[in-house]
């Protein structure tokens, strides 16, 4: 998993082209405009309490990559519910594996679901059940065999390695397990280091911000060993939302918590979703949590289905 944590910090220090987004059906809405001032038609709006980066900040990657960072994150196409901020169509993944009969393992078989702008939705199933690699592929940092993956209108089987990092720079969010937190950071530095890599000016402003509203004015100064398994996590949700992503990707974020800590991380995160209007797609093992989401759906042996809640 450290990984495919890490990928997500080495976007904004390896800036790709900015890749245009696909024409597709029903979602042209979603293509960035140029404006006068070089910004899409749907950069975002500045939220209510100041924040969104995307929006006032310069990025690395130039003009283009502004249009790239403000294409599909429009509030104003939130507030409408334009299209579906993430559009899974019959995705499949197979790995090669010597212990398969044909030496190829089929993890996932024809995935299919949206997911709409500000919606929660859980996955759930079984230990092994294709979660995680679900998870890796949505969120573009991992490639599926056949289907189509379509993230704020880009459709991500069209684009190189570095295209995806490009659109989830500044647009994707992610909360591991494990946190996932630099050993060598201060809980600010870690928060204020990916804004950092995306240009942000008043990073370490913006990232005390962030800890204050995880409840962790007093512990900025702090490495990771030090803080309990809740106060990291809440470092990690502070690094995800200070980037004001317009949707999270959550793996288990409580799996590593007792289950009151697990608690009240799960109500910091709906919270902060409430205040940042952000889309969450939440892996999880919990029932409970699931059933909290707007829908769910469940994974067996590879294959998703709809879940309800009993
Ligand atoms: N690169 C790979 N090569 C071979 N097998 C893989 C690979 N990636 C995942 N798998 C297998 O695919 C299955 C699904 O893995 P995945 O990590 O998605 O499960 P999960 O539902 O997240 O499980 P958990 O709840 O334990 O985290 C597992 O059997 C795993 O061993
Ligand atoms: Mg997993």
């Amino acid at each position: 998993m450290a990984s495919r944590s890490e990928s997500s910090f080495h976007d904004s220090a390896n800036p790709a082209p900015p890749p245009q987004p696909s024409p597709m059906k029903g979602e042209g809405v979603n293509a960035p405009q140029p404006l006068p001032n070089g910004e899409g038609v749907n950069a975002p709006q500045p939220l209510p309490n100041g924040e969104g980066f995307n929006a006032s900040q310069p990025s690395p990657n130039g003009a283009g990559a502004n249009a790239l960072l403000s294409s599909g994150l429009g509030v104003n196409q939130e507030q409408q519910g334009v299209a579906p901020i993430l559009r899974v169509k019959q995705v499949s993944k197979s790995v090669a594996s010597a212990d398969a009969p044909d030496g190829r393992l089929t993890i996932l078989h024809h995935a299919s679901l949206d997911v709409a702008r500000g919606e929660a939705v859980a996955l759930i199933g079984a230990s092994g059940a294709g979660k995680s690699t679900l998870l890796a592929l949505l969120a573009g940092l991992d490639s599926p065999t056949t289907g189509e993956i379509t993230l704020a209108g880009f459709e991500l089987s069209q684009l190189s390695e570095d295209e995806r990092a490009a659109v989830r720079a500044g647009r994707v969010g992610f909360v591991f397990q494990s946190f996932q937190l630099i050993d060598g950071l201060t809980a600010l530095e870690n928060v204020a280091l990916p804004l950092e890599l995306h240009g942000v000016a008043d990073a370490e402003a913006r990232a005390r911000a962030a800890l204050d509203e995880v409840g962790l004015s007093h512990r900025l100064r702090q490495f990771p060993r030090v803080l309990s398994g809740g106060e990291q996590q809440r470092v990690a949700l502070a690094r995800a939302f200070a980037g004001t992503p317009a949707i999270l990707f959550a793996d288990e974020p409580t799996g590593s918590l007792d289950t009151a800590t697990g608690a009240r991380i799960i109500e910091l995160m709906f919270a902060l979703r409430d205040r940042h209007a952000t889309t969450l797609v939440l892996v999880t093992h919990d029932p409970k949590l699931a059933a909290r989401c707007d829908k769910s759906y469940v994974i067996n042996a590879g294959v998703l289905q709809p879940w309800q809640a009993a």
